[in-house]
C-alpha cells in the first residue's frame, strides 16, 4: 500500500519523507492556496520544489475545465518533472483528457470521484490513479469506505490496472480500513501517517525497558 501525503506544505512533506515511508504527494488548488502559492510561475516552481523533496509521484491538478485547456495545462505540468502525475476532474472533458494522456503514456489521477460509476469511467479511460474522496462522503453521512470496496470489486472483476487512491482520508482508522479493503494508495494529512505510530503500551513498555537498563547500568 502506497502512502501519499495530501498537502502542499513543504515542511510537512519533508517530515513525512524523512520517516522513510512516503511514496508521493497529492495537491489540489485549495491546498496550494492554503500555502499562499499563487501565480502561474510560483505554482510551477512549487511543484518542482515538491518533486525535489520526495522520491515518489506528485499529483498536480489542472485548472481548465475544457478538453483543450486540460490538454495544454496537463502537458505543461507533465513536462515539468518526471514525477508529475496530471490530476484531472471527473467531468466529461476530464475523462476525454484522461484517455488522451493515457494514450500518450502520460500518467493521470482522476479526482473528485464519489461513485462507483465514475470510478469505472476513469478506469476505462486509462487513469493511472482514481481518487474517491472517502472523508467528504463520510461528512455527508454516507459510507465512504463502502465506495472503496465497490471500486475494489469492480476493478478486480475486470483486471483494471487503475490504482485506487483513497483520498480525503482524515484519520488513522481511515488508513487502516483502506488497507483492509485493499486500497492501492491512501492520501491524507501528516497526522494520519504519524498517528499510526502511537500506542500507549509501546510508550509504557519502552519506558520500562529503559528504566530496567538504567538500574543495572549506572
Ligand atoms: C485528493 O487528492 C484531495 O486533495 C484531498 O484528498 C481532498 O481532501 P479533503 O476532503 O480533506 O479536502
Amino acid at each position: 500500500m502506497k502512502f501519499f501525503i495530501d498537502t502542499a506544505n513543504l515542511e510537512q512533506i519533508k517530515e513525512a519523507q524523512a520517516l522513510g515511508v512516503l511514496d508521493g504527494v497529492t495537491t489540489n488548488p485549495s491546498l496550494m492556496a492554503k500555502e499562499g502559492i499563487t501565480g502561474a510561475e510560483n505554482i510551477l516552481q512549487h511543484y518542482l520544489d515538491i518533486c525535489n523533496a520526495v522520491d515518489g509521484d506528485v499529483s498536480a491538478e489542472v485548472i481548465a475545465t475544457d478538453f483543450e485547456g486540460m490538454v495544454q495545462q496537463g502537458e505543461e505540468l507533465a513536462a515539468l518533472h518526471p514525477q508529475i502525475v496530471v490530476k484531472l476532474p471527473m467531468i466529461a472533458d476530464g475523462v476525454k483528457a484522461c484517455k488522451y494522456f493515457s494514450d500518450k503514456g502520460i500518467r493521470t489521477n482522476v479526482t473528485l470521484v464519489f461513485s462507483a460509476g465514475q470510478a469505472l469511467l476513469a478506469a476505462k479511460a486509462g487513469a493511472t490513479y482514481v481518487s474517491p474522496f472517502l472523508g467528504r462522503l463520510d461528512d455527508i453521512s454516507t459510507d465512504g469506505l463502502h465506495l472503496i470496496s465497490e471500486i475494489r470489486q469492480i476493478y478486480d472483476n475486470y483486471g483494471f490496472e487503475t490504482q485506487i487512491l483513497s483520498a480525503s482520508v482524515r484519520n488513522t482508522m481511515h488508513v487502516i480500513n483502506c488497507a483492509k479493503i485493499g486500497s492501492d494508495v491512501m492520501t491524507g494529512p501528516l497526522s494520519s501517517i504519524t498517528g499510526l505510530l502511537k500506542h500507549p503500551l509501546t510508550d509504557s513498555g519502552l519506558a520500562q525497558f529503559l528504566a530496567d537498563y538504567s538500574k543495572g547500568n549506572q
